[in-house]
Protein backbone atom coordinates (compact mmCIF):
# COMPACT_ATOMS: atom_id res chain seq x y z
CA UNK A 1 0.00 0.00 0.00
CA UNK A 2 2.83 2.15 0.67
CA UNK A 3 4.14 1.59 -2.64
CA UNK A 4 1.14 2.21 -4.46
CA UNK A 5 0.19 5.40 -2.50
CA UNK A 6 3.83 6.94 -3.50
CA UNK A 7 3.34 5.58 -6.55
CA UNK A 8 0.51 7.65 -6.72
CA UNK A 9 1.93 11.13 -5.71
CA UNK A 10 4.69 10.77 -8.01
CA UNK A 11 2.22 10.14 -10.97
CA UNK A 12 -0.11 13.12 -9.92
CA UNK A 13 3.00 15.22 -9.58
CA UNK A 14 3.56 15.03 -13.03
CA UNK A 15 0.38 14.95 -14.59
CA UNK A 16 -0.30 18.15 -12.56
CA UNK A 17 3.04 19.84 -13.88
CA UNK A 18 1.57 19.69 -17.53
CA UNK A 19 -1.62 21.52 -16.53
CA UNK A 20 -2.12 24.70 -16.07
CA UNK A 21 -5.97 25.65 -17.23
CA UNK A 22 -8.53 25.44 -15.18
CA UNK A 23 -10.56 22.78 -16.81
CA UNK A 24 -7.33 20.69 -17.10
CA UNK A 25 -7.45 20.78 -13.12
CA UNK A 26 -10.87 19.66 -12.68
CA UNK A 27 -10.67 16.85 -14.80
CA UNK A 28 -7.68 15.69 -12.76
CA UNK A 29 -9.21 17.03 -9.30
CA UNK A 30 -11.89 14.49 -9.74
CA UNK A 31 -10.07 11.45 -11.08
CA UNK A 32 -8.24 12.29 -8.19
CA UNK A 33 -11.30 12.10 -5.52
CA UNK A 34 -12.37 8.27 -7.42
CA UNK A 35 -8.68 7.34 -6.77
CA UNK A 36 -9.04 7.97 -2.60
CA UNK A 37 -12.39 6.66 -2.80
CA UNK A 38 -10.22 3.24 -4.07
CA UNK A 39 -7.83 3.71 -1.76
CA UNK A 40 -10.14 3.40 1.61
CA UNK A 41 -12.33 0.54 -0.55
CA UNK A 42 -8.43 -1.23 -0.59
CA UNK A 43 -7.66 -0.42 3.21
CA UNK A 44 -10.56 -2.53 4.34
CA UNK A 45 -9.09 -5.81 3.88
CA UNK A 46 -5.64 -4.84 6.14
CA UNK A 47 -5.06 -5.95 9.50
CA UNK A 48 -5.98 -3.00 12.32
CA UNK A 49 -2.01 -2.26 12.14
CA UNK A 50 -1.34 -1.89 8.82
CA UNK A 51 -5.17 -0.32 8.64
CA UNK A 52 -4.15 2.65 10.76
CA UNK A 53 -0.47 3.15 8.83
CA UNK A 54 -2.65 3.16 5.46
CA UNK A 55 -4.99 5.19 6.40
CA UNK A 56 -2.82 8.03 7.69
CA UNK A 57 -0.88 7.77 4.51
CA UNK A 58 -4.33 8.15 2.19
CA UNK A 59 -5.62 11.25 4.77
CA UNK A 60 -1.50 12.80 3.81
CA UNK A 61 -1.84 12.17 0.28
CA UNK A 62 -5.61 13.88 -0.26
CA UNK A 63 -4.43 17.20 2.21
CA UNK A 64 -1.74 17.10 -0.23
CA UNK A 65 -3.15 17.39 -3.04
CA UNK A 66 -6.10 18.92 -1.63
CA UNK A 67 -4.17 22.09 -0.94
CA UNK A 68 -2.51 21.89 -4.80
CA UNK A 69 -5.66 21.97 -6.45
CA UNK A 70 -6.88 24.83 -4.52
CA UNK A 71 -3.41 26.81 -4.86
CA UNK A 72 -3.54 25.93 -9.01
CA UNK A 73 -7.66 26.59 -9.09
CA UNK A 74 -6.76 30.34 -7.71
CA UNK A 75 -3.25 30.38 -9.88
CA UNK A 76 -5.58 29.89 -12.92
CA UNK A 77 -8.33 32.29 -11.80
CA UNK A 78 -5.87 35.18 -11.50
CA UNK A 79 -3.81 33.85 -14.47
CA UNK A 80 -6.72 34.44 -16.60
CA UNK A 81 -5.89 38.18 -16.68
CA UNK A 82 -2.58 37.31 -17.89
CA UNK A 83 -2.93 35.25 -20.37
CA UNK A 84 -1.19 36.18 -23.67
CA UNK A 85 -2.89 37.43 -26.37
CA UNK A 86 -3.17 36.83 -30.16
CA UNK A 87 -1.32 39.76 -32.09
CA UNK A 88 -2.56 38.92 -35.30
CA UNK A 89 -0.02 41.91 -36.34
CA UNK A 90 3.09 39.85 -35.87
CA UNK A 91 4.89 39.27 -39.26
CA UNK A 92 5.33 35.46 -39.73
CA UNK A 93 8.33 33.78 -40.16
CA UNK A 94 9.18 33.41 -43.39
CA UNK A 95 8.33 30.28 -45.52
CA UNK A 96 11.16 28.18 -46.89
CA UNK A 97 9.87 26.40 -49.65
CA UNK A 98 11.69 23.05 -50.69
CA UNK A 99 12.62 21.61 -53.76
CA UNK A 100 12.92 18.28 -55.43
CA UNK A 101 16.15 16.90 -55.80
CA UNK A 102 18.01 17.28 -58.57
CA UNK A 103 18.36 13.39 -58.95
CA UNK A 104 14.68 13.24 -59.05
CA UNK A 105 13.75 16.22 -60.96
CA UNK A 106 16.20 15.14 -63.76
CA UNK A 107 14.85 10.99 -63.51
CA UNK A 108 11.24 12.10 -63.74
CA UNK A 109 12.32 14.57 -66.94
CA UNK A 110 13.64 11.17 -68.35
CA UNK A 111 10.83 8.92 -67.73
CA UNK A 112 8.69 11.57 -69.28
CA UNK A 113 10.87 11.78 -72.09
CA UNK A 114 10.68 7.57 -72.44
CA UNK A 115 6.58 7.86 -71.41
CA UNK A 116 6.25 10.06 -74.61
CA UNK A 117 8.05 8.11 -76.80
CA UNK A 118 5.95 4.75 -75.99
CA UNK A 119 7.51 3.39 -73.10
CA UNK A 120 6.14 1.78 -69.80
CA UNK A 121 7.36 2.16 -66.67
CA UNK A 122 8.63 -0.96 -64.22
CA UNK A 123 9.21 -0.98 -60.71
CA UNK A 124 11.67 -3.59 -58.99
CA UNK A 125 13.15 -3.79 -55.15
CA UNK A 126 16.04 -3.00 -53.80
CA UNK A 127 16.69 -5.92 -52.58
CA UNK A 128 17.14 -8.65 -54.90
CA UNK A 129 17.48 -12.53 -55.04
CA UNK A 130 21.02 -12.98 -56.29
CA UNK A 131 19.67 -15.10 -59.25
CA UNK A 132 18.43 -11.91 -60.74
CA UNK A 133 21.09 -9.74 -60.47
CA UNK A 134 23.87 -12.13 -61.64
CA UNK A 135 23.05 -15.86 -62.39
CA UNK A 136 20.05 -14.95 -64.98
CA UNK A 137 21.75 -12.20 -66.54
CA UNK A 138 24.47 -14.40 -67.68
CA UNK A 139 26.70 -14.03 -64.84
CA UNK A 140 26.86 -17.48 -63.08
CA UNK A 141 29.37 -17.07 -58.80
CA UNK A 142 32.35 -17.86 -61.27
CA UNK A 143 32.07 -14.83 -63.69
CA UNK A 144 35.04 -12.31 -63.15
CA UNK A 145 32.28 -9.35 -63.99
CA UNK A 146 30.39 -9.85 -60.88
CA UNK A 147 33.58 -8.47 -59.22
CA UNK A 148 33.21 -5.20 -60.77
CA UNK A 149 29.73 -5.00 -59.50
CA UNK A 150 30.33 -6.19 -55.79
CA UNK A 151 27.67 -5.36 -53.60
CA UNK A 152 25.87 -5.62 -50.40
CA UNK A 153 24.61 -8.89 -48.84
CA UNK A 154 21.30 -9.43 -46.68
CA UNK A 155 21.85 -13.06 -46.75
CA UNK A 156 24.82 -14.52 -48.42
CA UNK A 157 24.94 -15.48 -51.27
CA UNK A 158 21.60 -15.23 -52.23
CA UNK A 159 19.52 -11.76 -50.65
CA UNK A 160 21.70 -8.75 -51.48
CA UNK A 161 21.28 -5.40 -52.27
CA UNK A 162 20.93 -5.06 -56.30
CA UNK A 163 24.03 -3.56 -58.12
CA UNK A 164 21.93 -2.54 -61.35
CA UNK A 165 18.88 -2.01 -62.64
CA UNK A 166 19.01 -4.64 -64.99
CA UNK A 167 17.36 -7.25 -62.25
CA UNK A 168 13.84 -5.71 -63.64
CA UNK A 169 14.77 -6.87 -67.18
CA UNK A 170 14.39 -10.93 -65.59
CA UNK A 171 11.64 -9.66 -62.98
CA UNK A 172 10.02 -8.35 -66.21
CA UNK A 173 10.75 -10.86 -68.68
CA UNK A 174 9.54 -13.57 -66.06
CA UNK A 175 5.74 -12.07 -65.88
CA UNK A 176 5.37 -10.70 -69.57
CA UNK A 177 5.12 -11.90 -73.00
CA UNK A 178 7.16 -9.91 -76.12
CA UNK A 179 6.36 -7.20 -77.32
CA UNK A 180 6.97 -4.23 -74.73
CA UNK A 181 9.53 -1.65 -74.01
CA UNK A 182 9.80 -0.74 -70.38
CA UNK A 183 11.84 1.48 -68.41
CA UNK A 184 12.78 1.19 -64.51
CA UNK A 185 14.43 4.12 -62.63
CA UNK A 186 15.43 3.30 -59.56
CA UNK A 187 18.48 2.94 -56.74
CA UNK A 188 21.42 0.78 -56.61
CA UNK A 189 24.13 0.30 -54.57
CA UNK A 190 28.25 -1.48 -54.81
CA UNK A 191 30.84 -1.79 -52.52
CA UNK A 192 32.83 1.55 -53.89
CA UNK A 193 35.25 4.16 -52.26
CA UNK A 194 33.33 7.46 -52.77
CA UNK A 195 35.42 9.64 -55.08
CA UNK A 196 34.30 12.44 -57.32
CA UNK A 197 32.88 9.97 -59.61
CA UNK A 198 31.45 7.35 -57.20
CA UNK A 199 29.14 6.94 -54.68
CA UNK A 200 28.62 3.14 -53.16
CA UNK A 201 24.84 3.98 -53.42
CA UNK A 202 23.74 5.71 -57.35
CA UNK A 203 20.47 5.70 -59.63
CA UNK A 204 20.27 4.40 -62.70
CA UNK A 205 17.27 3.28 -65.46
CA UNK A 206 17.42 0.93 -67.00
CA UNK A 207 15.64 -0.14 -70.62
CA UNK A 208 14.52 -2.41 -72.46
CA UNK A 209 12.52 -3.11 -75.44
CA UNK A 210 12.03 -6.73 -76.75
CA UNK A 211 9.76 -7.57 -79.95
CA UNK A 212 9.99 -8.81 -83.43
CA UNK A 213 13.04 -6.85 -85.71
CA UNK A 214 14.41 -5.10 -83.01
CA UNK A 215 17.92 -4.06 -83.97
CA UNK A 216 20.74 -2.40 -83.02
CA UNK A 217 19.68 0.87 -85.25
CA UNK A 218 16.89 0.68 -82.95
CA UNK A 219 19.25 0.83 -79.76
CA UNK A 220 21.24 3.84 -80.71
CA UNK A 221 18.16 6.05 -82.45
CA UNK A 222 16.10 5.34 -78.63
CA UNK A 223 19.09 6.15 -76.60
CA UNK A 224 20.31 9.49 -78.39
CA UNK A 225 17.01 11.11 -79.03
CA UNK A 226 16.02 10.40 -75.43
CA UNK A 227 19.05 12.74 -73.96
CA UNK A 228 18.60 15.03 -76.69
CA UNK A 229 15.42 16.02 -75.68
CA UNK A 230 16.79 16.91 -72.52
CA UNK A 231 19.98 18.31 -73.19
CA UNK A 232 19.33 19.76 -76.45
CA UNK A 233 20.00 19.27 -80.05
CA UNK A 234 23.69 19.67 -80.08
CA UNK A 235 24.58 16.96 -77.65
CA UNK A 236 26.68 14.33 -79.47
CA UNK A 237 26.05 10.82 -78.46
CA UNK A 238 29.17 7.95 -78.98
CA UNK A 239 28.72 4.18 -78.62
CA UNK A 240 31.66 2.34 -78.44
CA UNK A 241 32.24 -1.82 -78.47
CA UNK A 242 32.55 -2.53 -74.75
CA UNK A 243 31.58 -6.20 -72.74
CA UNK A 244 28.81 -6.85 -70.93
CA UNK A 245 27.92 -11.05 -69.99
CA UNK A 246 24.15 -10.05 -70.58
CA UNK A 247 24.15 -8.25 -73.57
CA UNK A 248 25.78 -9.20 -77.21
CA UNK A 249 27.16 -7.09 -79.08
CA UNK A 250 27.62 -4.37 -76.14
CA UNK A 251 28.18 -0.60 -76.14
CA UNK A 252 29.55 1.80 -73.83
CA UNK A 253 27.72 5.12 -74.68
CA UNK A 254 29.22 8.40 -74.09
CA UNK A 255 27.70 12.12 -74.11
CA UNK A 256 29.57 15.25 -75.16
CA UNK A 257 30.69 17.13 -72.06
CA UNK A 258 28.61 19.39 -70.84
CA UNK A 259 31.06 21.15 -68.87
CA UNK A 260 33.34 22.54 -72.06
CA UNK A 261 30.94 21.70 -74.35
CA UNK A 262 33.34 18.57 -75.48
CA UNK A 263 37.11 20.45 -75.66
CA UNK A 264 38.05 18.90 -72.46
CA UNK A 265 38.06 19.70 -68.72
CA UNK A 266 38.72 18.28 -65.81
CA UNK A 267 35.47 16.51 -65.04
CA UNK A 268 35.70 14.57 -68.38
CA UNK A 269 38.98 13.91 -67.74
CA UNK A 270 40.16 16.01 -70.87
CA UNK A 271 38.45 13.84 -73.19
CA UNK A 272 35.70 15.77 -74.11
CA UNK A 273 33.45 12.74 -73.46
CA UNK A 274 31.41 11.59 -70.18
CA UNK A 275 30.67 7.78 -69.73
CA UNK A 276 26.79 7.71 -69.05
CA UNK A 277 25.55 4.32 -69.89
CA UNK A 278 25.55 0.96 -70.79
CA UNK A 279 24.09 -0.81 -73.43
CA UNK A 280 23.48 -3.93 -75.97
CA UNK A 281 21.34 -6.40 -77.95
CA UNK A 282 19.84 -8.53 -75.48
CA UNK A 283 22.16 -11.89 -74.99
CA UNK A 284 20.28 -15.17 -76.09
CA UNK A 285 21.34 -16.85 -72.62
CA UNK A 286 19.19 -13.85 -70.84
CA UNK A 287 16.27 -14.63 -73.26
CA UNK A 288 16.73 -18.85 -72.75
CA UNK A 289 17.34 -18.32 -68.51
CA UNK A 290 13.80 -16.62 -68.73
CA UNK A 291 12.24 -19.10 -70.71
CA UNK A 292 12.16 -17.25 -73.93
CA UNK A 293 13.15 -18.95 -77.36
CA UNK A 294 17.06 -18.11 -77.96
CA UNK A 295 15.48 -16.61 -81.24
CA UNK A 296 14.03 -13.62 -79.40
CA UNK A 297 15.64 -10.08 -80.01
CA UNK A 298 15.53 -6.98 -78.22
CA UNK A 299 18.05 -4.15 -76.90
CA UNK A 300 18.57 -3.17 -73.18
CA UNK A 301 20.42 -0.14 -71.99
CA UNK A 302 21.42 1.44 -68.06
CA UNK A 303 21.97 5.11 -67.84
CA UNK A 304 23.90 6.28 -64.50
CA UNK A 305 21.50 8.82 -63.58
CA UNK A 306 23.44 10.23 -61.28
CA UNK A 307 25.71 11.47 -64.21
CA UNK A 308 22.92 13.21 -65.86
CA UNK A 309 22.15 15.29 -63.04
CA UNK A 310 25.85 16.12 -62.80
CA UNK A 311 25.59 17.45 -66.44
CA UNK A 312 22.33 19.00 -66.19
CA UNK A 313 22.88 21.24 -63.29
CA UNK A 314 26.44 21.62 -63.91
CA UNK A 315 27.56 19.71 -60.58
CA UNK A 316 31.41 18.74 -60.59
CA UNK A 317 31.39 16.45 -58.03
CA UNK A 318 28.89 13.48 -57.61
CA UNK A 319 29.08 13.58 -54.14
CA UNK A 320 27.73 16.77 -53.80
CA UNK A 321 24.53 15.34 -54.86
CA UNK A 322 24.04 13.60 -51.44
CA UNK A 323 25.42 16.53 -49.21
CA UNK A 324 23.17 18.88 -47.94
CA UNK A 325 25.04 21.78 -48.87
CA UNK A 326 21.76 24.20 -48.53
CA UNK A 327 23.99 27.01 -50.33
CA UNK A 328 23.90 24.39 -53.50
CA UNK A 329 20.44 23.54 -53.52
CA UNK A 330 19.86 27.46 -53.81
CA UNK A 331 21.32 27.64 -57.10
CA UNK A 332 19.71 24.94 -58.79
N1 LIG B 1 24.01 -2.84 -65.70
C1 LIG B 1 25.09 -2.07 -66.28
C2 LIG B 1 25.81 -1.34 -65.17
O1 LIG B 1 25.27 -1.20 -64.11
C3 LIG B 1 24.57 -1.10 -67.30
C4 LIG B 1 24.01 -1.83 -68.48
C5 LIG B 1 24.84 -2.25 -69.47
C6 LIG B 1 22.65 -2.07 -68.55
C7 LIG B 1 24.32 -2.93 -70.57
C8 LIG B 1 22.15 -2.75 -69.64
C9 LIG B 1 23.00 -3.16 -70.65
O2 LIG B 1 20.85 -3.02 -69.75
O3 LIG B 1 22.46 -3.80 -71.70
O4 LIG B 1 26.90 -0.89 -65.36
Amino acid sequence: MRNHIAQIKEELGQKLSTVSALDGIQVIESSFKKTIKELFTEMKGLSPEEKREAGQLINDLKNHFEAKFKEMREAAASGAKTEVTLDLSIASQEFVRGKIHPLIRVGKMMEDVYKEMGFSIAYGPEIEREKYNYEMLNMPYYHPARDMQDTFYLNYPSILLRSHTSCVQIRYMLTHKPPFMIVSPGVVYRVDEIDPQHTPCFYQIEGLVVGEGINLANLKWAMTESVKRIFGETLKVRFSPCYYPYTEPSAAVDMSCIMCGGKGCRTCKDTGWMRVAGAGMVHPNVFEAVGYSRDTVGFAFGWGLNRLPMLYFKIAEMRKLFENEISLWEQL
